[in-house]
């Protein structure tokens, strides 16, 4: 039984294959009937312990338009809230036949936990400030699409990546597409230790003429416990694609964020919507690069080794 858990789970041969799925059901997804019949008669579990829009509706559409039957379980309607464990609360899914879960969690390290007892392929949709693979892979998709090659493409990340699970599976994602990494933040909120193939720089405005992608990361309130940020106008001072910033950016930069955004933070609202962003088309990719991975996850040889290419 395979998971995806981590990028890492993934050899290169895996992303390529996901790659080319997901642009066969990008197809699919231009239908007048958006459905096929791939993963008829399964059952996706969709374990959201934090909140989410993007990733649960997109893993939930993906199931569907496989015609595959999705079940949903919050903290706030099912048992978790009387205190039974994840883990019980998986087995019982288990029992029930369950094929596969899509797990998100505010503790690094949930989904590898759950993937540990091997009742059903897990899908990591977020656990703490550990992973989110199928982000990485659907950022990266998404700037292939655009760019044609990350071949030497100079990626930078910009802000919380020291609490950032999509920054954690992407570095590893873009690094390996063949692009140059550079973390871009103050130094509270950049991780101390770092593979020594990325970059670091404090100043956006050092790093943004030389960028081929500006990929923004939000804010992550939740996990700051108030000690990091000297200050949110500091901080959109320094790192903010801000209206005025905008005026001097390259005409062939991409930008990217994987929402939610924290507008007037992260980003400006003009940014969202200028013709260089690509946020919108990595919330398409979303679908179809979800639905490539659960179809490689539960076809009847299941898992990403094992499918012949
Ligand atoms: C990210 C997440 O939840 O990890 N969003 C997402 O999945 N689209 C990023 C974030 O919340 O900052």
């Amino acid at each position: 039984m395979k998971h995806l858990v981590s990028i890492l789970d993934l050899n290169n041969k895996d992303v390529n294959k996901i790659f080319s799925i997901a642009k066969h059901f990008e197809e699919v997804l231009e239908r007048r009937v958006k459905k096929v019949p791939a993963l008829i008669g399964k059952t996706l579990a969709l374990l959201f312990i934090e909140p989410s829009t993007r990733t649960k509706t997109s893993f939930e559409l993906a199931a569907r338009r496989l015609s595959c039957d999705t079940i949903s379980l919050s903290v706030s309607t099912s048992s978790l809230k009387k205190g039974e464990t994840l883990e019980d609360t998986a087995r019982t899914l288990s029992s029930m036949k369950v094929d596969c879960a899509v797990v998100r969690h505010p503790h690094e390290g949930a989904a590898k936990k759950l993937a540990s007892l091997n009742l059903f392929p897990v899908i990591n949709g977020g656990d703490g400030k550990g992973e989110h693979p199928t982000q990485a892979l659907l950022d990266a998709y998404t700037a292939l699409k655009k760019l044609k090659s990350l071949n030497g493409k100079k990626v930078s990340i910009i802000g919380d990546v020291l609490h950032s699970r999509v920054a954690r599976s992407g570095i590893e994602l873009w690094h390996r597409l063949g692009a140059k990494v550079t973390l871009v933040g103050p130094p509270t909120l950049l991780p101390r230790h770092l593979p020594e193939y990325v970059d670091v720089s404090y100043r956006l405005d050092e790093v943004m003429k030389n960028s081929d992608i500006l990929y923004f990361l939000r804010i992550q309130r939740e996990r700051l416990g108030g000690e990091c940020l000297a200050g949110i106008e500091d901080y959109r001072d320094l790192y903010a694609l801000t209206k005025d910033r905008l005026k001097n950016l390259r005409r062939d930069v991409v930008i990217m964020h994987p929402g939610p955004v924290n507008r007037g933070i992260e980003l400006d609202p003009e940014v969202i919507y200028d013709e260089r962003s690509i946020i919108e088309e990595q919330v398409f990719e979303g679908l179809s690069i979800r639905m490539a991975v659960l179809t490689l996850l539960l076809s009847e040889k299941g898992g990403f080794h094992e499918i012949p290419a």
